[in-house]
């Protein structure tokens, strides 16, 4: 059982979402529910709360309220916040931080993680003051679930933009909530973001990693009870909660941060590995008449192949490919060459970098499978899950 702190904003969906205050109390999930004085013109404080049997409140200056619950202890209280429907309109004020009425200002106030579900006509999604939203409130370390695709309440209107289905907002909050000990008193070691490789004292080469996919799968594993170390290059994204993070800029850097860290039970290197670095100037390369600088470029260590060929290897050892072509066969090959045991790899000539999705196939020595496209979270959750069967077989 959690409790679950449910803001309703004014949209047009929000009649859905007594739908799932319903199904939250069937899982005896506990839904205190803020409504926006604009979500009041949908679905009326009492259908809420009749619904959830807890407190409903409107009003950030209601005095009995106010000394009856608090609306900093409720934002505190809760295990999650869900904002289902997100209308463009709070989706914007979150984003900027505002906290100019109740849902808001408890949106600011919680420690607990906020799950998203937007619903708004097509064209306010696609709008790119929206997706600016999004993608703020995305680094910020929100999660979203939805919006699909279909049918808007507007007559011949259709598009992205519809609520999720009930029963995707629902798996979202069970894999945010889930909390096990599939992976407990396991070590996992886990690599993110790109690495930086200096050239000079202000001038580095790097990549387009955003370290998403690590995270989230730091993150899994931390669910799952793992002990987590996050060996993570330099990334704009928050540091996934009860994960021990190792912040490094180089690949020379971040082998030693690995080996440092080892033994590990499972090591997974999302991280995108510059294979070369310069031989940097100690000072800042002046443009001269001579023309531009000729940088030297020697090889950087094979993180992947180090760590599966070392006296200290992890039981697991698994690696990313992200390929623009002839995924499966390159992987494969990778597989080999490298010595690990498994390697995810993405086709990233679609422009996974720093996207909320992936799509991955999982190959092993002697399979490949063929994942959907999913969220980069489910693409973490689902990887725990195959790490966690996977050791449990081998201790069997
Ligand atoms: C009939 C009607 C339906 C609306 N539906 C939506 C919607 O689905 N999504 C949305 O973002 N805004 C919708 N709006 C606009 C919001 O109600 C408006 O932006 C409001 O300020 C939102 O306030 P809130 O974010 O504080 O709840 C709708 C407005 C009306 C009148």
């Amino acid at each position: 059982m959690a409790r679950i702190l449910l803001v309703i904003s004014g949209g047009i969906a929000a009649y859905k979402t007594l739908e799932l205050v319903r199904r939250l109390r069937e899982r005896g999930h506990e839904t205190p529910a803020i409504l926006t004085e604009a979500a009041t013109r949908f679905v009326t404080p009492l259908s809420v709360g009749a619904l959830s049997n807890q407190p409903v409140l409107t009003d950030l200056f209601d005095l009995d309220r106010e000394r009856e619950i608090g609306h900093i202890r409720l934002a505190r209280a809760a295990d999650l916040v869900l904002v289902a429907p997100a209308t463009a309109d709070i989706i914007a004020r979150m984003a900027v931080g505002r906290a100019d009425d109740l849902a808001t200002a408890a949106l600011l106030a919680t420690g607990a993680p906020i799950l998203v579900a937007p619903a708004m006509n097509p064209h306010m999604w696609a709008h790119p003051a929206t997706a600016r939203n999004v993608a703020q409130l995305r680094a910020d370390g929100v999660r979203f679930v939805g919006p699909e695709r279909g049918e808007m309440a507007e007559r011949g209107e259709a598009g992205l933009g519809r609520l999720a289905a009930p029963e995707a907002i629902l798996d979202a909050i069970e894999m945010h909530l889930s909390r096990d000990d599939r992976l407990a008193g396991r070590h996992v070691v886990v690599t993110s973001g790109p690495t930086h490789e200096a050239i000079d004292p202000v001038r580095y080469i790097a990549n387009r990693s955003s370290g998403r996919q690590g995270h989230a799968i730091a993150a899994a594993a931390a669910r799952a009870g793992a002990r987590v170390t996050l060996v993570s290059g330099p990334v704009t994204i928050p540091t996934p909660p009860g994960v021990t993070l190792h912040a490094v800029e180089s690949a020379r850097d971040m082998l030693a941060a690995v080996e440092a860290a080892m033994p590990a039970d499972i090591a997974v290197m999302a991280a995108a590995v510059a294979d070369w670095h310069v031989e940097a100037a100690a000072q800042k390369l002046k443009k001269t008449a001579s023309g531009p600088p000729a940088l030297t470029l020697s090889e950087n260590p094979d993180i992947l192949a180090t760590i599966s060929r070392s006296a200290a290897r992890p039981r697991l050892v698994v690696g990313f490919a992200a390929e623009t072509e002839n995924v499966i066969e390159h992987a494969r090959a990778k597989l080999a060459r490298k010595g690990c045991d498994w390697i995810l790899a993405n086709d990233v000539s679609t422009g996974v970098f720093g996207e909320a999705d992936n799509s991955v196939h999982l190959i092993t020595a002697d399979a490949v499978e063929d994942w959907p496209r999913l969220s980069k979270e489910e693409v973490g959750h689902r990887l725990v899950t195959r790490l966690a069967e996977a050791l449990s077989d081998e201790t069997r």
